[in-house]
């Protein structure tokens, strides 16, 4: 459908400048056979506007392919959003000086139990490895030769290289790069040793369980060490390809990870936080300003964990719709209906007058307080990749606007809660998402960031 749409936007472009070319400037339409005249005719003869319009139509033509076509690709990493700027301080002074002078409050275990997303699949390809950093964990997954993606811990019990920094793929194990020791994918055993004739049993990496599915490669993290208890579900459409994917969104968050999915249950928040337009932007401070007051989100939202065997099931039940001067705009309404699956993965399935579509959500801890959210949009063919992309864009801004909120927030133990249907709901919601933390969860020691940015 893409490439299709790719050279109909092409051959579009070609007979507009052809006929373009004929009808303004008069210089005729190419002939066959001709082309080295027409192309040296043109350059010695055309006037400078010629070339002018040229450029400004090159870069719409670039512009606008990129629009229409490309999927979305917005990556805000620390800084980039969710701190106010004073306008005298640079960014990553102001970073470091609100994460230092930040009160974390009296957070919930750091790391849950369950299953995390560790990579979008196409970033390792076959015979590709990737060292990678989460849950206080350090980590090579690779691909194997037939295809398999594994994950091991990423320290070679030799002499303790890193296996995914100059790893080779060899079958379906990762050969160390210090010295040739190779360990197999499936259960972390040591294979192979150039030069020893015996391999010891103790000579093994931990090999953790993984899974890949809906274009991610995912990780089971249990402090207890039990084997995983549920699966996150495939997404059918994204399978079969009926649903086609149209961009990605990536933000680092400077927060414990509960907060983000508690998000979910915080109905009154929405009135507060996302009913300025998108068009005000993500700025807390600046987005009341009366500029864009004629328009603005109304939302009604309803949050219900599952019940067994689904308890680290919990679904978010939403109904957006946008106001302009008063009025409803019906095409931009929107039904939402979040299912969070255990600690850090959401499916977001929506119908709106162009379709129906899914984001998939993974919210990955990369240090106690620090975590990776990353949306992917997958859409039935019906929707206009531009309006995929709006839409995504939409809600990356929504998403920024409570980034500001966590990145500055302090985490409240006890939270001083009114008697009211709202309220109670966040507080139902801290008691469904403490099922995902055991008695060895890790706990945060230091209130001190770790590290500077
Ligand atoms: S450190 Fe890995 S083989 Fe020696
Ligand atoms: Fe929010």
């Amino acid at each position: 459908m893409n490439i299709l749409s790719a050279v109909l936007f092409v051959l579009f472009i070609v007979l507009v400048s052809a006929s373009v070319t004929d009808k303004l400037l008069e210089i005729p339409l190419l002939e066959v056979g001709e082309t080295w005249n027409y192309m040296y005719s043109l350059l010695a003869n055309s006037s400078p506007y010629f070339y002018i319009f040229l450029g400004i139509f090159g870069i719409v033509g670039f512009l606008g392919k990129r629009l229409l076509f490309e999927p979305l690709d917005r990556v805000r990493l620390l800084g980039d959003v969710g701190y106010q700027a004073d306008g005298k301080w640079d960014m990553k002074e102001i970073v470091n000086s609100v994460r230092k002078r930040r009160l974390v409050g009296e957070i919930p275990p750091v790391y849950p139990n369950g299953w995390f997303g560790l990579t979008e699949s196409f970033r390792i390809k076959k015979g590709e490895s990737k060292n990678i950093s989460v849950l206080g964990l350090n980590l090579a997954v690779f691909r194997d030769e037939k295809g398999e993606a594994h994950v091991l811990d990423a320290y070679c019990p030799h002499l303790g290289a890193n296996l995914s920094v100059g790893g080779k793929v060899v079958g379906d194990c990762l050969e160390c790069p210090f010295h040739g020791w190779r360990f197999r994918g499936h259960d972390g055993k040591c294979t192979y040793i150039p030069y020893a004739e015996t391999i010891p049993d103790i000579a093994k990496v931990k090999s953790w369980p993984s899974m890949e599915i809906n274009g991610w490669i995912y990780m089971w993290h249990h402090a207890e060490g039990l084997d995983p208890n549920w699966t996150p579900p495939e997404v059918p459409e994204i399978t079969n390809g009926s649903y086609t994917y149209r961009g990605r969104t990536e933000h680092i968050i400077n927060c414990h990870i509960e907060e983000v999915p508690e998000n979910g249950a915080d109905v009154v928040h929405l009135r507060h936080v996302h009913e300025p337009s998108i068009a005000a932007g993500t700025d807390l401070d600046k987005m009341w300003n009366i500029l864009w007051s004629f328009s603005h989100h109304t939302w009604s939202a309803s949050w219900e964990p599952h019940a067994a065997p689904e308890e680290h099931v919990s679904t978010l039940t939403l109904s957006h719709s946008m106001k302009f001067f008063g009025k409803r705009l019906a095409p931009l309404d929107l039904k939402v209906s979040a299912r969070q699956i255990g600690p850090g993965i959401v499916y977001l399935d929506f119908v709106s007058l162009f379709g129906k579509g899914v984001f998939i959500h993974n919210l990955t801890p990369i240090e106690p307080m620090v975590q990776r959210l990353v949306h992917n949009i997958y859409v039935s063919w019906t929707y206009p990749t531009f309006v995929a992309k709006f839409f995504m864009l939409g809600e990356a801004i929504q998403v920024e606007r409570d980034i500001m909120i966590w990145n500055n927030k302090k985490y409240i133990d006890k939270p001083m809660f009114v008697k009211s249907k709202e309220d109670s709901v966040i507080a139902r919601h801290r008691r469904w998402y403490s099922q995902f933390y055991s008695e060895n969860s890790p706990r945060l020691k230091f209130q001190k960031e770790a590290l500077d940015w």
